[in-house]
């Protein structure tokens, strides 16, 4: 039987986060998809999102994923935060069957696996530990650990602070410093022996850029796990179902692939903010990034 050639398309993949949190998440695509062209959207004017309720965060969703589509033409969207996932993601789904949506969640599995302690903590904004979605999750895996769970108000806005400019950056540093060890020190004590927290999920994908905050108060042995990597994965099966994977480059030189030019950043907030979040993360020169307007739509949309 002579197997038909499989289809692919050029088209974006739109990454979308309350803010630059998403960043850590492009970071792992772009590593899983190098020929891929990416569209991503910051939310910063409308951050944080996980202190804001999901009627809120719904409503950006919605809005965000329809301007995506509108006006880059995306083959799908993965929606890089772990709080707009738990308000929206199935509410969208059924709202735009025809778009592929890639959603993030807290990755209680993976850490309930590979705890030896069996006693994983567990940070994430709020919305996403009040939310339904979490519960399922941790009455799914819950028989394999016992998961500590803590909302960290204000960790993400600070996180976000620190990339604005002017940078305040001594002041914020401090600040993601001391809410870190907070927020760890209310989940109890870390460490490797019997009856410590072991294992340490990233609920909020903004948590990956104080992970060495976070390193340098829990030590060297307890491991801290996020999300990026198996979501770019996810991202990558999810698109060779629907044969819309990018076609690769004939040239198989490494200057062929990835780079700066397919990727545009946009954020409804401070362009400083995301220009220097880019770079120091990503290493993404300035003119990737601009600004947008993206006005709230109030009601669901017709998909097409
Ligand atoms: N980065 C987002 C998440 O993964 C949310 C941060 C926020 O806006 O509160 O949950």
């Amino acid at each position: 039987m002579v197997s038909s050639p499989l289809s692919t398309s050029p088209a974006p993949i739109g990454v979308f986060d309350s803010g630059i949190g998403g960043l850590s998440v492009l970071q792992a695509l772009r590593h899983e998809l190098p020929h891929e062209q990416f569209v991503y959207l910051a939310d910063s004017g409308n951050a944080p999102y996980g202190e804001r309720g999901d009627a809120f965060v719904i409503a950006r969703t919605r809005t965000v994923a329809q301007h995506m589509r509108r006006h880059y033409g995306i083959k799908a969207l993965v929606i890089a935060c772990n709080t707009a996932t738990a308000a929206a993601v199935e509410l969208l789904r059924a709202e735009m069957p025809d778009l592929p949506l890639i959603g993030v969640e807290p990755a209680l599995k993976p850490a309930s696996l590979s705890s030896q302690t069996h006693q994983v903590g567990v940070i994430a904004t709020r919305g996403t530990v009040n939310s339904q979605r979490f519960a399922r999750l941790v009455a799914e895996h819950g028989g394999r650990a016992q998961f500590h769970v803590q909302a960290c108000d204000g960790l993400a806005r600070a996180i976000e602070v620190s990339t604005e400019a002017p940078p305040p950056e001594d002041a914020s540093a401090t600040e993601i410093r001391a809410l870190c060890a907070r927020y760890t020190g209310a989940l109890g004590t870390f460490g490797v022996k019997t009856g410590q927290i072991d294992t340490l999920v990233l609920g909020c994908t903004h948590y990956i850029f104080a992970k060495d905050d976070l390193r340098a108060l829990l030590g060297p042995e307890v491991q801290l796990v996020d999300t990026g990597a198996p979501v770019a994965r996810q991202t990558r099966r999810i698109l060779a179902q629907a044969g819309t994977l990018a076609p690769e480059p004939a040239s198989a030189h490494p200057d062929a692939l990835a780079g700066p030019a397919q990727i545009q950043l946009m954020t409804t907030g401070q362009l400083g903010a995301l220009q220097s979040a880019a770079l120091r993360w990503l290493d993404l020169p300035a003119h990737c990034c601009r600004t947008v307007d993206v006005p709230l739509h109030t009601q669901p949309l017709p998909t097409r």
